[in-house]
């Protein structure tokens, strides 16, 4: 039997004790701490209510473990880069278990949970070069080791989702490693490289969908381009689950609801209601409605269950997370991964109105919100003329963008042709 103990770390000088979990063969359970028990918090409400007992994890549709604790694991890069790691340390990843891959961890998680005993990994927590680690990203995706690999496992281990990224520190032009703890002045970001199917200038469409996604009314923690000596130039985001060292608990939608963000079988409506029932805030509706309008009207059809969150906030209640992960993408099959009232490839004005009254917004709130998004939405080309996004690109999206925005019967913005030579005007920034 393997056993695992389960931490909520708030900060670095106070932690406590969730519960345990053991692996019998096959089997994994879970069970709250009594000392847990007697003041519980609601962690993961729907699938793992704070309750006396053992309680056997059975849900084998979703993954491996219960969504408290696979939010933990890396999927994409990460897993990719640990079990690089691992193998080249002699260790056969076919046999691990998920309480392993957990307990290798330990405390480099996202969020507040932490796991022991932890295995112990290579420490590293100096200073790191961005373009260097993003070559050596480059190297491991075209399936090669790279030196750096320590490194990156370090840097850039634990969260999830595809793209190769590294999580650090930053004090003004100072960049360190920074997935534990990190020293007083420094604060804690997510640095994104570019994936194999990206754009070449990927991390500028992101920056810039953010400064959109502000225009548009959503919540979105600080942003910025960090550009190397070479001038490549790469994402990043502030964390909103680190405050300083003070963590705060994130759970994804997929994992609060059991649902595999492999397989496209939730949609917004069921995104909407868990908003509504958890947060039991109009507010959080209001930002989760305007979330939905963006990822339609910008042609951000990557919106699966793994790219919404929910966090325990300053006021231990539920909120959703500030938006993330919005950038340009065609989606599985050209569809948005969650559909909204069963359209995924175009939906638009009619879809939005019929969603918003069944979650009773008033027609008044939804058409204020579909003005606001389309406010900002049409900046597309501006804003990226200002962050350095290329013409080609700029043209490309805009051209998509216009196709969404007509199904809102919203006045396009007319495509320049790079050929033209005419320079758009942008907002200065
Ligand atoms: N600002 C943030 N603060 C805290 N956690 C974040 C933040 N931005 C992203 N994350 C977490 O990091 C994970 C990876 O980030 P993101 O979704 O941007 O990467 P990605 O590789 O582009 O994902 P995907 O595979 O969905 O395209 C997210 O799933 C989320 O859990
Ligand atoms: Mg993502």
């Amino acid at each position: 039997m393997k056993e695992l103990n389960v931490f909520f770390y708030m900060s670095p000088r106070k932690k406590f004790l969730v519960g345990t979990l053991a692996q019998v063969g096959p089997k994994i359970y879970f069970e709250y701490a009594p000392s847990f028990l007697d003041n519980p918090m609601w962690l993961s409400p729907y699938k793992l209510p704070p309750e006396p007992g053992l309680t056997e994890y059975t849900d084998f549709e979703f993954g491996k473990i219960f969504g408290l604790f696979d939010d933990s694991l890396p999927d994409g890069w990460g897993r990719l880069l640990m079990d690089r790691f691992l193998r080249k340390n002699g260790i056969n990843t076919d046999s691990l278990s998920v309480l392993d891959r957990l307990s290798f961890l330990g405390s480099s998680t996202m969020g507040a949970l932490t796991y022991e005993p932890a295995i112990k990994q290579q420490e590293y927590n100096g200073l790191i070069d961005l373009q260097y680690l993003s070559d050596q990203s480059k190297q491991i995706l075209e399936g090669e080791t790279s030196k750096a690999l320590p490194q990156l496992l370090k840097a850039g281990g634990s969260p999830q989702g595809a793209r190769p990224k590294v999580l650090v520190g930053i004090y003004n032009d100072l960049i360190l490693s920074g997935e534990d703890d990190l020293p007083a002045e420094y604060e804690h970001w997510i640095v994104k490289f570019h994936g194999k199917n990206d754009f070449e200038d990927a991390g500028a469409v992101e920056y810039t969908y953010s400064l959109i996604a502000k225009e548009s009314g959503l919540i979105m923690a600080e942003t910025k381009l960090f550009e190397t000596d070479f001038g490549d130039r790469y994402f990043g985001i502030k964390r909103f689950d680190r405050k300083k060292n003070q963590r705060f608990h994130v759970h994804t939608l997929g994992g609060l609801i059991h649902s595999n963000f492999r397989i496209p079988e939730c949609n917004y409506m069921t995104f909407l209601k868990v908003v509504l029932d958890l947060t039991k805030n109009r507010q959080d509706l209001s930002r989760g409605f305007k979330q939905m309008i963006f990822n339609v009207m910008a042609n951000n059809r990557d919106d699966h269950v793994k790219n919404f969150a929910f966090m325990i906030d300053d006021q231990w209640n539920w909120s959703l997370t500030p938006a993330y992960d919005l950038t340009y993408s065609t989606g599985p099959g050209g569809e948005h991964s969650m559909d909204l009232l069963g359209e995924g490839r175009s939906p638009g004005r009619q879809q939005i109105f019929k969603l918003g009254e069944k979650i009773g917004l008033s027609k008044n709130e939804i058409k204020d919100s579909i003005d606001q998004v389309a406010a900002g939405v049409t900046k597309w080309s501006s804003y990226a003329e200002s962050a350095g996004v290329s013409k080609e690109t700029k043209s490309y999206i805009q051209n998509e963008i216009n196709k969404n925005l007509s199904n809102f019967a919203i006045k396009h913005q007319r495509i320049k042709q790079p050929s033209q030579g005419r320079k758009m005007s942008g907002p200065s920034m």
